[in-house]
């Protein structure tokens, strides 16, 4: 059987971008940035991106692209025992998944009640207890969130038919309609919170930087998780997705391109959440450093209930957790794929069937999240995956493809096929720079829960 391909450049990178922009760019790059102090997060963010993101992720599509396979055949045609590290990114993806689909599905379910109910009085109350049920009496079955879990059944539902598509009339079909979208509805809220009274001081929050910080290593780890979550490295998707490229694809340009649209989409969003919180910090008259308290409560606490102080704020809620569904379905579909396409690989099976084992498994998978416990375990699964399991899949993809392999081979194979070289710059930041900086980043983890 032939391997799929993409029927064009635009529909791989508007696949690609699909997979980077997430929740990732709405709810976690904003709440990162807002906890390290506005706008002193964008520098090393911005480090991060240039110095090791692209880099990594030239990698991976050369990764991709040279063995034509997904991570853990990529990885196996480099090398008999180095298959596994293949499938550490699969594992990766796998749990991963079933938490993202949680998050949309409590995006679901939220936009659902705005409907049915409109704005809460008690933000946080109408979250914890009324969304994720977290305090039982409140939409439990036997411990099970009913909605939460009708919202899973369904977002699984879509990630199937998706998936089950094909590369061309699954993924490429689908993110050619939801990128657009996506970009208007964030736009609408960019336009209506910068121009809202206190709009501009959450702007200057966001983008005043505050050198002092850049002395402590929290601000450089959290860019640096944060630009690999958002590209979607370190989870075989740029592998697999580039494994469906023709021969000729300039992977340099591809890199580049889709890393500067997600990290721009990230930086827009960042206006409409900031200039949002500004409004809100005005209106109630407290310092817009103190407006937030907790990580997930920057999109389903204070950034709804800035929305409900304003005129038409319903609508303006309504788009945000639309937005949110939308950009995390593009994304879950990646995940799926990844995985998906390494057990066609593997086991040679056709794509329905390999979709719809993987999909069965991550759905009952990800009902742990549908019961009381699942926020705690979000948590701390999220924690562990970013400071752990992400930097290893990422070093030990450098180790084997650039120093065992032979970093200048594959330096030459990415050369030859882009109009503008990278040269030894990419073999010194993504073999000797990047591999240096995550394993600080894996034993400064380490350090951190050991204390
Ligand atoms: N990049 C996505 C985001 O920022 C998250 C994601 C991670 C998607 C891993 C796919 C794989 O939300
Ligand atoms: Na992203």
């Amino acid at each position: 059987m032939a391997r799929e391909q993409w029927a064009s450049k635009m529909g791989f990178i508007l696949a690609a971008v699909g997979s980077a922009v997430g929740l990732g760019n709405i709810w976690r790059f904003p709440y990162m940035a807002y906890e390290n102090g506005g706008g002193a997060f964008l520098i090393p963010y911005f480090v991060a991106l240039l110095f090791v993101g692209i880099m990594v992720m030239v990698l991976e599509l050369a990764l991709g692209h040279s063995t034509k396979g997904s991570a853990p055949l990529a990885l196996r045609r480099l090398g008999k025992n180095f298959e596994w590290i293949g499938w550490l990114a699969i594992a990766t993806a796998f749990i991963i998944t079933t938490y993202y689909t949680a998050i949309i599905a409590w995006a679901l379910v939220y936009l659902v009640k705005l409907f049915m109910v409109g704005f809460p009085t008690d933000f946080g109350g109408f979250f914890f207890s009324d969304i994720l049920a977290l305090s039982s009496g409140h939409g439990d079955l036997g411990g099970f969130n009913l909605p939460i879990l009708v919202g899973l059944a369904l977002i699984w539902g879509v990630n199937y038919i998706v998936v089950n598509s094909g590369v061309r009339k699954g993924l490429e079909k689908a993110n050619e309609i939801l990128m657009p979208v996506l970009f208007f509805l964030i736009l609408a809220l960019v336009v209506r919170s910068i121009t809202l009274p206190g709009g501009l001081m959450g702007i200057e929050y966001y983008l005043t930087p505050n050198f002092a910080v850049l002395l402590t290593p929290k601000v450089w780890i959290d860019a640096f998780s944060q630009i690999f979550f958002t590209l979607s490295l370190g989870f075989g998707i740029m592998v697999a997705y580039s494994s469906y490229l023709p021969k000729k694809s300039d992977l340099t340009a591809s890199a580049f391109t889709i890393s500067l649209m997600n990290c721009g989409f990230s930086f827009l969003a960042g206006f409409a959440v900031f200039g949002t919180l500004g409004y809100m910090a005005m209106t109630q008259g407290v310092p817009i450093s103190e407006v937030v308290t907790q990580s997930i409560g920057l999109a389903f606490v204070a950034f709804p209930q800035a929305l409900s102080l304003m005129p038409g704020g319903i609508i303006l809620a309504a788009i945000f957790f639309i937005a949110l569904f939308v950009a995390g379905i593009s994304s879950s579909v990646s995940l799926v794929e990844s995985t998906a396409s390494a057990v066609i690989d593997k086991f040679n099976l056709p794509r329905h069937k390999a979709a719809s084992a993987v999909i069965a498994t991550s759905f009952f998978a990800s009902l742990i999240y549908a019961t009381n416990a699942g926020l705690y375990w979000l948590d701390s699964v999220d924690h562990y995956i970013n400071w752990f399991t992400i930097p290893l899949v990422a070093v030990l993809e450098i180790i084997v493809s650039i120093w065992i392999f032979k970093g200048s081979k594959l330096e030459k194979y990415i050369d030859n096929l882009s109009e503008y070289n990278l040269g030894s710059f990419w073999k010194f930041f993504a073999g000797i720079f990047s591999p240096l900086f995550l394993i600080y980043m894996i034993l400064n983890g380490a350090w951190t829960e050991l204390t």
